[in-house]
């Protein structure tokens, strides 16, 4: 069986406080990586004291409910298994035979097996079938009394990608940490430091972060901290100040994060477009970009790689890009690209889409891309990710964290970053559709207060999302951008509300799907896009002609859909570039009510998780 390894939350305490209370509380901010077992381990000043079980953080705060372990340094870790079923012994952190080294780890240690079998033939005995644990009996095997040569002598001999978290009883005043392709982030406190995966986990605590790049490795004490590049020389890290407040990762008051999310959109796309466009009011400015014509005319090709609702976005992008710069544009789901033998060259643009920066199909495509010579820009939301350290340039979303496994702001402002850069790149090449570029960067402006004005008024898609929330089956058509946006909602309602969804292009239909409609079966129809409507209302009479239940989502101003469905769904009028912006909005509502009719976990649906950060 492949190693049992795991995608996972982080956190690290050492301070002047007990550890516990941060460990757990840290922890239950970064439930949202998805997780099946957790454990904390605390050094109570004579030993390293493990706890961990399988289940969610409640069955851990429940087993430490009498007697807590206390101490003031400590780590933490939620497992999400991927391979081997969750256990105790599987959850992390796992320790040396000895019980003086303790590791926790995201990621995979590629030749594990190798080196397993040489410790157990030198007498090691394992308690998991872990790739972490493996770590943990290196660092017994090589310690020599200098806890950072022994870190250093084990991340030469393990292979593969990882955050880990090293503690030691031989030094308990301090933690070690380092990565490779995958997040860690620590804080900055007073009279105590923090580590963890990801933001959220620390931002009650503090906002100051160093966000390690691979190949850093950070000696951690409560009044200091040090970071070495992989040569072991000194870096002179440069402080990222958190400006998201607690409440933006915690609901605001919402009952999930995936509807305070959909309500976020307005200043997601606000805080998205903000600087980005020019003085002059039509020209599009990516301070990120320093591209010049002549290097635009070198891009004979473009490729927008991502996965899942990023990859949706890459479909609207590519409208956009081959519309208003005529360069061609191919999409491809990370996970497929760089195993089809792609034709990339020196003359090509990659272009990755991706909310984390840490979707390893993602990061892999990219490195891939550029092995085969090509340049490469990624569209992420979170600054300094994996992927956007790995791409040659970045450009932000700034739709602030997104907690919910079900992406929205994301996928709204990723698609707004699209336009932007189609606009950009058609600017840059002296595009004759001025007039064009300047109508599209006039309603670009105007998206905020759209998305506001849609949200005011969801009541009748709460209705049609109860009447609809027992069907088996709903399909999803549309043509052109209305067909990429159909997508993304079939994705939306399957992931949390677990009916079966399909999106269809919608002249696809007679070729095959129709035979499933049948009386009674719900079709969203978008016909959001002018020149293919005559076509698409041909295609919402097919399927009514099957009896189905019909829901059409257009523009206000359309009077005519009414005539042609069973309930009519309404979105601002504006320019069909930026319809689906306002078109999906509806559907992620659908999604969203659907999943609480069915009473289904809607932040955390099974199976998934936030950042899918294994292949
Ligand atoms: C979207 O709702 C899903 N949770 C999933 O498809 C997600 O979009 C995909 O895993 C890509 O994630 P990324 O944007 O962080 O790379």
């Amino acid at each position: 069986m492949k190693g049992d390894f795991a995608m996972c939350g982080i956190v690290g305490y050492i301070g002047e406080e007990n550890a516990t209370p941060f460990l757990l509380d840290g922890l239950s901010r970064l439930e949202y990586r998805g997780y099946d077992s957790a454990g904390i381990a605390v050094y109570d000043g004579q030993k390293i004291v493990v706890e961990k079980t399988a289940g969610r953080l409640e069955a851990l705060k429940q087993k430490l409910e009498h007697n807590p372990p206390a101490g003031h340094a400590g780590v933490g870790h939620t497992r999400w298994a991927t391979h081997g079923r969750p256990s105790d012994r599987n959850s992390h952190p796992h320790s040396s035979c000895d019980g003086k080294f303790i590791v926790v780890h995201n990621g995979i240690i590629e030749n594990y097996l190798e080196l397993k079998e040489a410790l157990l033939s030198e007498g090691y005995t394992f308690t998991s079938e872990t790739d972490t644990e493996v770590v943990a009996q290196l660092m017994q095997k090589h310690y020599t009394g200098d806890l950072l040569g022994t870190v250093r002598k084990v991340l030469a001999i393990i292979e593969g990608s990882y955050s880990l978290v090293f503690m030691s009883a031989y030094q308990p005043d301090r933690l070690i940490c380092t990565k490779k392709d995958n997040p860690l982030v620590i804080g900055l406190g007073e009279r105590a430091n923090y580590i963890a995966s990801d933001i959220p986990a620390i931002i009650a605590k503090t906002r100051r972060t160093y966000i390690l790049s691979d190949g850093e490795t950070a000696i951690v004490t409560k009044d200091s901290v040090r970071i070495e590049n992989s040569k072991g020389e000194p870096i002179d890290k440069k402080e990222f100040v958190v400006t998201w407040n607690a409440q933006a990762a915690e609901k605001g008051g919402y009952e999930h994060f995936m509807i305070k999310e959909i309500y976020d959109q307005p200043k997601a796309v606000r805080d998205t477009l903000s600087g980005r466009i020019g003085k002059d009011g039509h020209s599009v400015v990516f301070e990120e970009l320093s591209w010049t014509a002549r290097e635009m005319e070198k891009i004979r090709k473009i490729f927008i790689v991502a996965c899942g609702t990023a990859y949706h976005a890459g479909m609207v992008g590519k409208h956009y890009i081959e519309q208003l710069t005529r360069v061609p544009v191919e999409t491809d789901i990370a996970s497929e690209f760089r195993y089809r033998a792609p034709i990339v060259g020196s003359d090509c643009l990659l272009i990755v889409v991706s909310q984390s920066g840490e979707t390893s199909d993602t990061l892999a495509a990219l490195k891939e891309a550029k092995r085969l010579g090509a340049q490469t820009l990624a569209i992420t939301n979170v600054v300094d990710s994996s992927i956007a350290r790995e791409a040659g340039k970045a450009l932000y979303t700034y739709a602030g964290p997104e907690i919910a496994v079900a992406s929205t702001k994301a996928y709204t402002t990723q698609i707004m970053v699209l336009l932007l850069l189609a606009v950009y790149m058609a600017q840059l090449s002296g595009s004759t559709q001025e007039r064009r570029l300047k109508e599209i960067v006039a309603e670009i402006k105007c998206m905020p207060e759209r998305i506001h004005k849609l949200l005011e008024d969801v009541d009748p898609i709460k209705v049609f999302a109860q009447q609809y929330a027992a069907s088996e089956d709903v399909f999803f058509i549309g043509r052109l951008l209305d067909y990429a946006v159909a997508l993304e909602g079939s994705l939306k309602l399957k992931e949390i509300s677990y009916i079966h969804a399909e999106a269809y292009a919608a002249g696809e239909l007679k070729h095959g799907t129709l035979a499933l409609i049948v009386a009674g079966t719900p079709v969203i129809a978008l016909a959001t896009q002018e020149e293919v409507y005559e076509k698409t209302l041909s295609n919402i009479k097919e399927v009514k002609a099957r009896d189905a239940l019909v829901i059409g989502i257009a523009m206000e101003n359309d009077a005519n859909i009414e005539k042609y469905v069973d309930h009519a769904v309404y979105i601002p009028h504006t320019d069909k570039y930026l319809a689906p912006v306002l078109a999906v909005i509806p559907l992620q509502l659908l999604a969203y009510y659907a999943a609480l009719s069915r009473g289904c976990n809607v932040d955390m649906p099974r199976n998934l998780a936030k950042s899918v950060t294994v292949e």
